[in-house]
């Protein structure tokens, strides 16, 4: 029977204690801490938060820490509202944007980790390079046949309407990192955010490359790794459905053959 067993520098050991300056309403967040050019395990390191000094979101907190309490912390931030995708980590258990978290909605105290099953960068950042890779290989750009128009090229609102849910799909990863199939595979896996952005390109009536895109994802590794577990919906932070844009690119792809 074969047997697993973690390297011993991946156990997570208990951190340093830090507490604010200020008095207000103290919170603990206990949050994920490594360095990997220092040769340490990783550690929980655990902040005392004045609440009342910061705002409602979990972003708001890690600013805090970082700005307040202590200058090493390192994640990733840009737009604090949900649009550039570059502040998922898992929060409080799963997978979430830190800048539309409210702290409210977590009971007892905040514990952050980076996106699971992903090589770490340091503390809270992920290495996304394979993650862009696969998005990079899904060509995601508009492939037509006819010479560019001199304005838009124009689209029914029918036809509009099928990129709806699609579309909205900021990059984040919380999908693809709370995905097993990805956990185990994402070598060869597309995982579920690369596939819902293929679909948007399969979806829409400007492009006339379908077939070569369907070609590319007819894979027993980069589709059908999918068993519908539904984790990556169930994880989006925009509410969009990855699981059911896969199961359309299945769809489509049988009604072709
Ligand atoms: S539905 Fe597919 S992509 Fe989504 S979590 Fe399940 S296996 Fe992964
Ligand atoms: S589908 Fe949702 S969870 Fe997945 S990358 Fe796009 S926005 Fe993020
Ligand atoms: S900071 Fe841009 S999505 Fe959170």
């Amino acid at each position: 029977m074969a047997e697993f067993n973690l390297p011993a520098n991946s156990r997570i050991q208990e951190g340093k204690h830090h507490r604010d300056s200020s008095n207000g309403r103290l919170r603990k967040v206990r949050v994920y801490r490594w360095e990997p050019d220092s040769g340490e395990n990783p550690r929980l390191d655990t902040y005392e938060v004045d609440m009342d000094a910061c705002g409602p979101m979990v972003l708001d907190v890690l600013i805090r820490i970082k700005n307040h309490i202590d200058s090493t912390l390192t994640f990733r931030r840009s737009c604090r509202e949900g649009i550039c995708g570059s502040c998922a980590m898992n929060i409080d258990g799963s997978n979430a944007l830190a800048c539309t978290r409210s702290c409210e909605e977590i009971k007892g105290d905040i514990n952050i980790y980076p996106l699971p099953h992903m090589s770490v960068v340091k503390d809270l950042v992920p290495d996304l390079n394979n993650f862009y890779a696969q998005y990079a290989s899904i060509k995601p750009w508009l492939q037509a046949d006819s010479a560019a128009p001199d304005a838009e090229r124009l689209q029914s609102e029918e036809d509009r309407a099928k990129l709806d849910g699609l579309y909205e799909c900021i990059l984040c990863a919380c999908c693809s990192t709370s995905c097993p199939s990805y956990w185990w595979n994402s070598d060869r896996y597309l995982g579920p955010a690369a596939l819902l952005q293929a679909y948007r390109w399969i979806a829409d009536s400007r492009d006339d490359a379908t077939g070569e895109r369907l070609d590319e994802l007819d894979d027993a590794f980069k589709l059908y790794r999918c068993h519908t577990i539904m984790n990556c919906t169930n994880a989006c932070p925009k509410g969009l459905n990855p699981a059911k844009a896969i199961a359309e690119i299945k769809k489509t792809i049988v009604a072709r053959k």
